[in-house]
């Protein structure tokens, strides 16, 4: 952490969607570090399904804004990070993932073979959801990338607006029912500012113990 780094607060306060980016380049010692703070993210059963794809080149951007419906943040931001999952990757890397559970001390090894009993069960009964869980993991990856880069004055916006077939046909992966696309995500300096655009009251989403009926 630079001394000049806002604190998580901060960049929590300070994030907005930005809509246009300068297209100057994120040093690559800023952009290794933001990859390493993002990939820190946690992930259910620490599976980490998500797959980041750093759309860089001109002709990717084009395609991608193209999926887009146009939006110019894509275009203009030095780098775009899509965020795919593969849904049961998990069966490949289950293995290493225990394995370093226990080779770093952070898990006896009776609580990762519970895991390799347990883990492929409770996966397979989500059915449908399989693909909801992995995108859970991804939105928090993406969520750690946008509040990390927040704290390093580089900005984000969050992207939903986009063809799923599209956005993988354009990172190779057309047809693949493993794959899922959870988020698209710019990065790169502001070149607008963004006000805060308000949040309802909290009376209207925050509540303890439990929601009002009917919720809404
Ligand atoms: C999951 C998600 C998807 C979004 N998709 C888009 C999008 O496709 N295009 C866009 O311009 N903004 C998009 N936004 C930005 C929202 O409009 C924005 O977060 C919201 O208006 C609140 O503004 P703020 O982010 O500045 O606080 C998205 C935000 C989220 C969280």
């Amino acid at each position: 952490m630079n001394k000049s780094d806002l604190t998580t607060a901060e960049s929590i306060r300070a994030r907005r969607s930005i809509k246009s980016f300068r297209n100057d380049p994120i040093p690559e010692g800023v952009l290794q570090e933001l990859l390493s703070l993002m990939q820190d993210a946690p992930s259910s059963w620490n599976f980490q399904p998500t797959r980041v794809v750093m759309i860089r080149s001109m002709a990717q951007k084009e395609a991608l804004a193209g999926a887009a419906w146009g939006q110019k943040q894509i275009l203009e931001a030095p780098v775009t990070f899509v965020f795919a999952v593969s849904i049961r990757g998990w069966e490949t890397h289950m293995g290493e993932i225990l394995k370093t559970g226990v080779s770093s001390g952070a898990w006896p090894q009776k609580f990762a073979d519970w895991i390799g009993e347990n883990a492929p069960g409770f996966q397979k009964g989500l059915g449908e959801k399989e693909r909801e869980y992995a995108i859970k993991d991804a939105m928090i990856m993406a969520t750690t990338l946008a509040l990390a880069a927040q704290s390093k004055g580089y900005s984000t916006c969050y992207i939903n607006g986009w063809d799923e077939s599209k956005v993988k046909q354009i990172i190779g992966v057309e047809g693949d029912k493993n794959i899922a696309i959870a988020l698209v995500l710019p990065v790169g300096l502001p070149n607008s500012e963004a006000k805060h655009p308000g949040r309802l009251p909290p009376a209207k989403t925050i509540f303890t113990d439990r929601l009002p009926s009917p919720a809404v």
